[in-house]
């Protein structure tokens, strides 16, 4: 039995996986630019975050209705309760979509259809072939693109308003180094009046300064990766005297070279300094790894023992946005 666990760094579009991606292009008539699965698999070398976002964003384009976004949803909700996940809370990228004329609410409904209907537990033969499936509990966390404009979050939060209902809070991702937390201190601050919950990733690529600026300027609970918060001793003190999660993904680290190889990662002298440190698969369908394959990689190669496993576990449901429901419903 796979440990239950909360994931809290998953962008849905990076669960895409290259049989799917090729049905829902078969599905919508849209040419990708590969062979075969076996081509597209051979494109996942990474050399860093820009090299992965350039395909990542180009194989969006198979994503067009809301039964793509729902079908999306519903495999990696599939793949991530039969690892353990009884928790996860789900990036996505509108912008990435309402860039192609997918509209916001085809987005937002799409995914919330499969959301829905794992949200209770599902024991039925016919649904889990015979095998009991727990149900997995989630939430929506919108995310800007920091490489687009201030202005475009701002029109993305409008974009969202009929559906806030259905988002628990808005993160900020895509190219990281160039574009300061500080750029979206505004749609921050608007999305904070609007009783949504602020992530950022920050010290991905970029340095130990943006998540501080995210702490201090966009007012994170949560920061996704921190990574590079090892570099500044103050900032690690910081983190761990005020509690605040850091959502690791060791596996992109590796494919997106923050870090030689899992071996090198920092994470067991992260946990030893005491950091609320959580793992996370972020992207699995282009990173190698869902959930439980992150653990079980990270106890294999790093040596975490049964106690450090126990502490990520408890860590992860610690770090989640699970005490929000009656203020959600009451928006
Ligand atoms: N979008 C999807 N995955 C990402 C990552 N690891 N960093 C920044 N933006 C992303
Ligand atoms: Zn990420």
């Amino acid at each position: 039995m796979p440990v239950p666990k909360a994931e809290l760094h998953l962008h849905i579009e990076g669960t895409l996986e290259p049989e799917l991606a090729f049905a829902l292009a078969a599905r919508n008539g849209v040419d990708l630019p590969y062979a075969d699965t076996g081509a597209l698999r051979e494109a996942y070398r990474f050399q860093d975050l820009q090299s992965f976002l350039n395909l990542y964003y180009e194989l969006m384009a198979v994503l067009r209705t809301e039964r793509d976004f729902e079908d999306l949803a519903d495999a990696y909700l599939a793949r991530a309760a039969a690892q353990g996940v009884r928790h996860a809370e789900i990036f996505f990228d509108p912008q990435a979509h309402t860039a192609r004329g997918v509209a916001m609410g085809t987005v937002v409904e799409g995914l919330w259809r499969a959301l829905e209907r794992w949200g209770s537990p599902r024991s039925s033969e016919a649904e889990s072939g015979g095998e009991e499936t727990h149900g997995v509990s989630t939430r929506l966390i919108m995310c800007f693109l920091r490489d687009e404009s201030a202005e475009s979050a701002l029109a993305t939060l409008d974009a969202a308003k009929p559906h806030l209902h259905r988002i628990t809070g808005v993160g900020l991702d895509s190219a990281e180094v160039g574009h300061p937390p500080a750029k979206f201190r505004e749609v921050y601050e608007a999305a904070a009046a609007l009783g949504l919950r602020r992530v950022a990733h920050a010290g991905e690529e970029g340095p130990p300064e943006y998540v501080t600026e995210a702490l201090d300027v966009l007012g994170v609970e949560r920061v996704d990766h921190g990574l590079r918060c090892v570099e500044d001793p103050a900032l690690v003190a910081r983190l761990v005297r005020d509690r605040i999660p850091l959502t690791l993904c060791p596996l992109s680290n590796v494919r997106l070279r923050a870090v030689d190889t899992l071996a090198d990662h920092p994470l067991p002298e992260m946990l030893d300094a005491g950091l609320l440190c959580t793992v996370n698969s972020d992207d699995p369908a282009y990173f190698g790894g869902y959930a439980g394959d992150t653990f079980d990689a990270v106890r294999d190669t790093l040596g975490l023992g049964p106690e450090r496993l126990r502490e990520l576990a408890r860590n992860s449901f610690l770090a989640a946005f699970l005490d929000d429901d009656e203020e959600r419903r009451s928006r």
